[in-house]
């Protein structure tokens, strides 16, 4: 199978992974309205696959093909599992395989997993080996941060450089930040000149606090990076990813439409699987800039189902003649 991250354009503009946000729905939403020239699931654990409870971690990895090219991304500290995990992912017929390296949740890093094999360079190799192995040739990322509590970006880099990964992400933060503070996307210049000499063909992704698509393009020209990745900004704007400049703005009943058809399809995929307030985290990224927004995002906050929100929405529009 090719390698689809060099056929896309340069710069391109992915979606970041993200827990609870980017699951199959969120992302079948995003392909219908401005879609990223990648995307990638929710992070997915390699030792819940093979459990009892795979039939939830694999729903995870559910995708159409509107939502190609494809990266489904693993976590895990068992190289075996990886392994077995990538060669699932193969016959899947995903488009690529990210490795997470930079989670810094306490739940992920305690177990040694995320963002830990940024100090645990023997395991991390181990990983990486095992899923180029199970995943024969489809290509194989990894996405990481800049350092763990400190910046390592010359030894840490250098490291996943000589892996001969086909691409790597950089949120340009460490991990102990979190979300703190500024990304430092100087580091990118580094993580970019590294890369031309260590390992020119690995595609590098820069990522960190980007909020618009003229932003990101900003980011392309001067630190040289060959893609742009866009986590939280999405939250902003679902159409973020519209090549349009300025941003075309949206009517009020389209963001409407948009919430109800979002909120309709979570309920339908996930059923009482997945808690449904879940699906609150969004109500403020369709329902914001309009007169009387906050009102109908209080009135949401109170409903527990899919048409329960659709009464709201409709009662709403018909008093306010939208
Ligand atoms: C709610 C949430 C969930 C996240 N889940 C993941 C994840 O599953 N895998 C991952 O690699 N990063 C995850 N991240 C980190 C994002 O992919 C991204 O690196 C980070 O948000 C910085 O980019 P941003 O400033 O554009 O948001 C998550 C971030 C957020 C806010």
């Amino acid at each position: 199978m090719a390698n689809f991250w060099k056929k896309l354009p340069v710069p391109f503009l992915a979606l970041a992974p993200m827990q609870d946000v980017t699951d199959f729905v969120f992302r079948e939403i995003i392909s219908g309205t401005a879609k990223p020239d990648v995307m990638f699931t929710e992070f997915t654990n390699v030792d819940a696959i093979f459990s009892k409870g795979h039939n939830k971690a694999v729903q995870r990895l559910r995708y159409s093909e509107k939502q190609r090219p494809i990266v489904a991304q693993l976590w895990g500290i068992n190289p075996e599992n990886f392994y077995k995990s990538a060669k699932l992912l193969k016959e899947l017929k995903f488009d690529g395989i990210d490795i997470n390296m930079g989670c810094p949740d306490k739940a992920v890093v305690s177990r040694g997993a995320g963002a830990a094999l940024i100090k645990n360079q023997t395991l991390a190799k181990e990983i990486i080996a095992a899923v180029k192995d199970g995943a024969r040739n489809l290509p194989v990322s990894v996405k990481t941060r800049i350092g763990f509590d400190q910046i390592v970006t010359e030894d840490w880099i250098s490291f996943l450089l000589e892996q001969k990964i086909n691409a790597l992400t950089v949120h340009v933060r460490l991990a102990k930040e979190k979300f703190k503070g500024e990304a430092q996307w100087d580091e990118m210049l580094r993580v970019v000149s590294l890369k031309n000499k260590i390992s020119p063909d690995t595609v590098i992704i820069g990522n960190g606090d980007i909020k618009s698509y003229k932003e990101a393009l900003c980011k392309y020209k001067k630190y040289n990076v060959d893609g742009v990745m866009i986590g939280r900004g999405i939250f902003s704007n679902p159409w973020m990813f519209e090549n349009i400049s300025p941003t075309k703005a949206h009517e009020t009943r389209e963001y409407l439409d948009q919430f109800l058809k979002h909120a309709k399809m979570y309920s339908e995929e996930w059923g009482s699987t997945k808690n449904y307030e879940i699906m609150k985290k969004f109500v403020s990224m369709y329902i914001n800039r309009f007169k009387g927004s906050a009102a109908v995002r209080n009135k949401i906050m109170l409903c527990k189902t899919y048409l329960q929100m659709k009464e709201v929405i409709k009662d709403w529009v018909l008093s306010a003649e939208i």
